[in-house]
């Protein structure tokens, strides 16, 4: 009987990045610290509503913009935008018309409909991501019914990418696999690869026929919005086929509007019309159409000459406050006689710190300070009035070893 099946279920195990900071809410200390979600949060901890993106509201709202339904494929302006951003408005691909974006449900949005369009329209079953990644990669690819692998990129020991490792696993994929690459900040070690790297990740790709799938969740965050697309336009200067997916939640603060594209470069701009009409199918059966809100905000901005340039002004700064964050957990380390310089070493938003599950643990039930399991912490969750605290309950367990 269906009603005795519905009552064996099992809850869900909580979800290793939101589950702990649902965790964190519920904590009543007032000197925890959330580095669960990889959220930007400004000074005061909080995440930020930044002016441009009050401005672009402020300016819709006056429109008196009604809530139509966007079309399949999103908004135009809004995707052509993006594509400047992540290609260059220079770019060959873009002026050639060989790639074909849509607006997507966040990153996470775009990755699972690029894994259904290589799985359902190229034929593609295996797909490879880091080792570790984002948990989210696994599970989505798995929903859109890829076969998984994980292929070497952290080695753990030295604290460095594996990148003898990674090249020998990429080899070694079945021919025409589809190869997840995070473009930077990369999450969750924080470890990004060199330009040497890129350079042979990419004849690897070319010499076994894969499909990468660059992921650009935090453009901006590691050395700035231009170079840390320069793996994107390597690709594109390539001439080989890639997607690319594209999250906008963090560089405008707009998370819960679901904000991103997928974008498929091919070899011709006939190419990418007929692309663009299977996404649309894709998309369609799947939710429609995309939401339009942070769509249209991003598209104000982006399209806005002197927003667009108080736009690149305050990436800048929520890059650089990152920085200065790691600089300090280094400080105060040192003042608890311990080394962090693991955060010095790193990039971007996240952080690896090499503690166990037990050892996250403890900071958690003992001192309120919320990583995830794997040891990542989100360094854009510290600020100047908690350093000494993280750096204090660090030192406590690692003087525990
Ligand atoms: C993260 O890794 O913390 C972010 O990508 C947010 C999420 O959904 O997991």
């Amino acid at each position: 009987m269906l009603k005795d099946t519905i009552a064996a279920l099992k809850a869900a195990p909580a979800d290793p990045i939101i589950g702990i900071s649902e965790r964190f809410q519920k904590d009543p200390r007032k000197e925890k610290v959330n580095l669960t979600v990889g959220n930007y949060l400004g000074p005061d901890g909080k995440i930020p509503l930044q002016a441009t993106v009050q401005e672009a509201q402020r300016r819709l709202l006056e429109q008196r913009t009604v809530h139509s339904y966007l079309p399949i494929e999103g908004l135009k302006g809004f995707c052509d935008a993006v594509d400047v951003l992540s290609f260059g408005s220079e770019s060959e691909v873009l002026l050639s018309g060989r790639s074909a974006t849509c607006q997507a449900v966040g990153g996470t949005g775009a990755l699972y409909l690029g894994g259904v369009f290589a799985k359902e329209t190229l034929g593609i079953s295996h797909a490879a991501v880091p080792d570790p990644t984002w948990g989210n990669h696994i599970a989505l690819f798995k929903k859109g019914g890829l076969e998984l692998s994980q292929y070497a990129y952290y080695d753990r020991t030295s604290g460095c990418v594996n990148v003898e490792g990674l090249l020998e696993d990429l080899r070694r994929l079945p021919e025409r696999s589809l190869v997840l690459l995070q473009v930077c900040c990369h999450n969750p070690t924080g470890m990004d690869l060199t330009h040497e790297d890129w350079r042979q990740v990419l004849e690897v790709v070319r010499e076994k026929d894969h499909l990468a799938f660059l992921d650009m969740a935090y453009q901006g965050f590691a050395q700035g919005l231009q170079e840390d697309a320069w793996p994107v336009r390597l690709f594109a200067d390539a001439g080989v086929d890639f997607l690319l997916s594209v999250s906008l939640s963090k560089g405008f603060s707009i998370y819960g509007e679901r904000t991103g594209t997928l974008t498929v470069v091919v070899q011709s701009e006939a190419e990418a019309q007929v692309v663009h009409t299977l996404l649309r199918r894709h998309i369609r059966a799947l939710y429609s159409n995309p939401p339009r809100w942070g769509a249209m905000v991003a598209e104000l901005i982006l399209n806005d000459e002197e927003l667009k340039k108080a736009w690149e002004q305050e990436v800048e700064e929520m890059r650089l406050r990152v920085r200065t964050m790691r600089e300090g957990l280094d400080r105060e380390g040192k003042k608890q006689g311990v080394s962090l310089d693991f955060a010095l070493k790193q990039n971007g938003i996240f952080s690896f710190t090499g503690f166990t599950p037990q050892e996250m643990e403890r900071l958690r039930t003992e001192f309120g300070v919320y990583g995830i399991d794997s040891g990542r912490i989100a360094m854009a969750g510290l600020t100047e009035p908690v350093l000494a605290h993280v750096a204090g309950a660090f030192a406590a367990v690692l003087k525990a070893r």
